[in-house]
């Protein structure tokens, strides 16, 4: 690790805010889940019958609740899959060091920051989490994904009479739906933590972005409200984004370039001994 990027950390180590870590399907990608908008990506490849971002809608939901739930389910069977890797490791081990000083703001879906070991309280799932669902907007109603329905939904699986009666509301017929923010909604305070995220970028000690394109706005609000205030940012990404090119404008900023299991852990090893 170099002189600067040593100096950008212990910069984020003297200050009083948050150390503020915001993920993308980047971090993910050595877990083997396929990013958005990569070669692979779900944005990229398709689906059988629509075009993937068409079924990330509410207005796909409402047309074809099934469809729709079975694209999620799928998707849910290649997360439930995954393993977290070293990068998602890492952060669990920086969150065990820093404590309160400590907030994971994450796009991802796939529940791996969970399952690796950081917290609820201080990870903020501003996308959802495909492991849950809810009937309408009502936070009261969030809860798992019925463990029921099975891990196993390859893409095209026929929808059952079971998967049907698994995933209603308690009121009968209405399906519920992914607690996933879709392409035509918008982020709110109780189920996103939009406000809080905002006020985590207004008062971050440093911010350090992981493997995110920069195509959705809450993401983009945080990264330009840090830059605007010229406090320390470190960007890992496997290629330039317009969060690199934040960096790279600021006089405490450093982009990395290449993967998060190859830049993150030595990060956190400094940040957690100097903690
Ligand atoms: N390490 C670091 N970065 C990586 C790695 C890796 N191993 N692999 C890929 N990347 C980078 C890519 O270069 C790309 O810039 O991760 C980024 C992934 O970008 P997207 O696929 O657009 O994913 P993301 O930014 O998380 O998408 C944001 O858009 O579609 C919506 O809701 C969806 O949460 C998602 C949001």
């Amino acid at each position: 690790m170099d002189d600067a990027l040593r100096a950008l950390l212990d910069a984020g180590l003297a200050g009083t805010g948050p150390i503020v870590v915001m993920t993308g399907a980047g971090i993910s990608a050595e877990s083997g889940i396929p990013t958005f908008r990569g070669e692979e990506g779900y944005w990229t490849v398709g689906s059988e019958h629509y075009h993937p971002m068409e079924m990330a809608t509410q207005e796909a939901y409402r047309r074809m609740p099934e469809e729709v739930w079975r694209w999620y389910l799928y998707r849910r069977s290649v997360c439930r899959k995954a393993q977290p890797n070293p990068a998602h490791l890492a952060l669990v081990r920086l969150e065990r060091a820093l404590g309160d000083r400590f907030l994971l703001v994450t796009q991802n879906v796939d529940g791996l920051h969970l399952r690796a070991g950081n917290t609820e309280a201080r990870t903020y799932q501003i996308h959802g989490n495909i492991d849950y669902l809810r009937c309408g907007d009502e936070p009261s109603s969030l809860r798992p994904v019925p463990l029921a329905i099975g891990e196993d939904w390859e893409a095209g699986s026929p929808f059952t009479e079971e998967a049907r009666a698994l995933l209603s509301c308690c009121d009968g017929g209405r399906f519920a739906r992914p607690h996933v923010l879709w392409f035509d909604e918008c982020y709110d305070e109780a189920l996103f933590r939009f406000e809080s995220s905002l006020r985590a970028a207004s008062a971050a000690a440093l911010l350090i972005v992981i493997g995110t394109s920069g195509a959705t706005n809450l993401p983009m609000q945080v990264g330009a409200i840090v830059a605007e205030r010229g406090a320390p940012m470190i960007v890992i990404n496997q290629d330039p984004s317009p969060f690199s090119r934040f960096a790279e404008r600021s006089a405490r900023g450093a982009f990395l370039q290449g993967s998060a299991g190859e830049h993150l852990p030595p990060m956190v090893e400094h940040l957690v001994q100097h903690a």
